[in-house]
């Protein structure tokens, strides 16, 4: 019941606080200084900028996706992470029910491998935990080794294979998810 209507309550009450959720700051990781805000509509030139510079050749979100993502009403965060002023990457997640899927994450190429994705999952385990979810999940491709480094590092764990998720290659996915530990 108590969980009912912390779930109608989020949806009823979230398009009136909804600019109040992330403080913008200034972070320091690995001794380097990063600004991170949540993501503006304004951004998504850029966004598309950084998946050009990661996914040569493809673009996996469509300016329409990242639109519709933004101004959805299902309660949702979506950070940017900047050194000056330059658009670094991203990560965006949405609730439902008593999770936070992570839908989207990436960080150009010269800045990966400096702890600034492990920061905006950290981040967004933040979200999760203030909108007392349970879980926090998300999809990766199988043959991204890399990321599903880092996710089990961030304490994810492999829950199912979602056969040929990715329609342009039919690849797999693989569901991962992370339990939110009772403090
Ligand atoms: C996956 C990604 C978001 C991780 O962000 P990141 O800032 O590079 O990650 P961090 O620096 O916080 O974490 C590094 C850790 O993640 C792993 N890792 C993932 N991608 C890595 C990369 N390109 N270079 C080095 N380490 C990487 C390693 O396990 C590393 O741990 P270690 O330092 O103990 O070796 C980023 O590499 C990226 O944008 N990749 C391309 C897009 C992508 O694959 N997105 C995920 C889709 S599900």
């Amino acid at each position: 019941m108590l969980k009912r209507f912390r779930q109608l309550s989020r949806r009823v009450l979230y398009p009136f606080n909804r600019r109040k959720i992330y403080p913008s700051q200034t972070v320091k990781i690995n001794g380097d200084t990063f600004f991170i805000r949540e993501t503006e509509i304004e951004d998504i030139k850029e966004l598309l900028a950084v998946e050009r510079k990661i996914y040569v050749g493809q673009l996996p979100w469509t300016k329409s996706a990242f639109l519709t993502e933004l101004k959805s009403s299902i309660p949702h965060l979506y950070l940017s992470v900047f050194a000056e002023s330059e658009l670094l990457g991203f990560i965006g997640s949405r609730i439902i029910g008593d999770d936070c899927h992570i839908t989207n994450i990436a960080i150009i190429p010269e800045y990966q491998g400096r702890g600034i994705g492990g920061r905006l999952i950290d981040e967004i385990v933040k979200f999760a935990i203030m909108n007392r979810c349970e879980t926090v999940s998300l999809e990766v491709r199988m043959s991204n080794k890399d990321a599903q480094r880092l996710y089990r590092k961030k304490g994810f764990v492999s829950k199912a294979v979602k056969p040929a998720y990715y329609n342009e290659t039919n690849e797999d996915a693989l569901d991962m998810i992370k339990i939110i530990e009772e403090e």
